[in-house]
């Protein structure tokens, strides 16, 4: 039987587990996912010890997937870009990591909207390490100007100086005049997550009428932010997909089956939101 993790401290908030049981009961396989506490100060005796383990692999969340990051050589491209892994298996004896936020952006995207790829022009806010995965994503899709405005400019300036001459640091003051040539809006901050600060962002009613809108935040579904975007009409897509897709790739490596994102799937965990 295959057996995967996932690993945070604290984790008891995880939706992976139910998410990820659902897939194996789907698909009928006598796999086995489970949530698995680790303090901080454990964290590295768990992922030194992991090749030795029961498990095939497992998720890795907050506050170890920097850490992970540090201490897995082997790592793809979007674990490189996103400084921070949250997927890792074990091949040929190796213990590999990966990081499948950017992959779920998109694939979410990739669901609700057919031309968002066609799009150049993202204005992201918030400069945290989620902003970092929807930056690289963005760039991958082919965006070639990306706005990132954050309430400390510091930590947009460093973002842009790592994804270079595409992007452009702003503090938080220049959402307002950036909205006017935003074709893709994206809110990678807590701002509206269970209440918080909702007042916080200016009105969109500039943005350009074929403007998406999106929000990483899904607690709620329907943020103050895609509230405001879909009574101005414009197109929006919640964050929930982003966490159902990016599961994905963990799944079919530990697994060995690409499982679906289904609306059944979607129900199934907004019951527990
Ligand atoms: P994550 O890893 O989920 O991105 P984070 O690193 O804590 O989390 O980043 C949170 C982001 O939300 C940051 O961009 C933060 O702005 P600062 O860098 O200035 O802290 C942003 N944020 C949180 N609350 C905010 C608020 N009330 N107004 C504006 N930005 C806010």
């Amino acid at each position: 039987m295959q057996k995967a993790f996932v690993t945070g401290w604290p984790i008891s908030h995880s939706k992976s587990p139910k998410l990820h049981r659902f897939w194996l009961d789907h698909h009928k396989i006598s796999g086995f996912y489970e949530a698995v506490a680790i303090e901080p100060n454990n964290f590295r005796e768990f992922l030194t010890t992991l090749p030795n383990s029961e498990f095939k692999g497992g998720n890795i969340t907050l506050p170890h997937k920097e850490r992970a990051y540090e201490m897995i050589k082997n790592r793809d491209e979007a674990a490189e870009m996103i400084g921070a892994v949250n997927t890792v298996w074990m091949q040929d004896g190796k213990l590999l990591g990966s990081n499948t936020d950017a992959y779920g952006f998109s694939a979410n995207l990739d669901d609700f909207s057919t031309n968002w790829r066609k799009k150049k022009n993202a204005l992201v806010v918030g400069a945290g390490g989620a902003s970092r995965a929807i930056i690289h994503a963005l760039i991958e899709a082919g965006f070639s100007r990306i706005h990132i405005a954050n309430r400390t400019l510091e930590r947009a300036k460093s973002l842009s100086d790592q994804f270079g001459e595409k992007t452009t640091a702003h503090p938080f003051s220049a959402v307002s005049e950036l909205l006017c040539e935003a074709e893709l809006l994206v809110n990678t901050t807590s701002i509206g997550m269970n209440g918080n600060n909702e007042d916080v962002m200016p009105n969109f009613s500039s943005l350009p009428t074929n403007a998406l809108v999106t929000d990483i935040v899904y607690t709620p579904l329907q943020t103050p932010i895609l509230k405001q975007a879909a009574l101005l009409g414009f197109d929006t897509v919640d964050g929930l997909g982003m966490l159902l897709h990016q599961a994905v790739p963990g799944f079919e490596k530990w697994f060995g089956l690409k499982p679906s994102v289904t609306p059944e799937l979607r129900n199934h965990i907004l019951e527990s939101l």
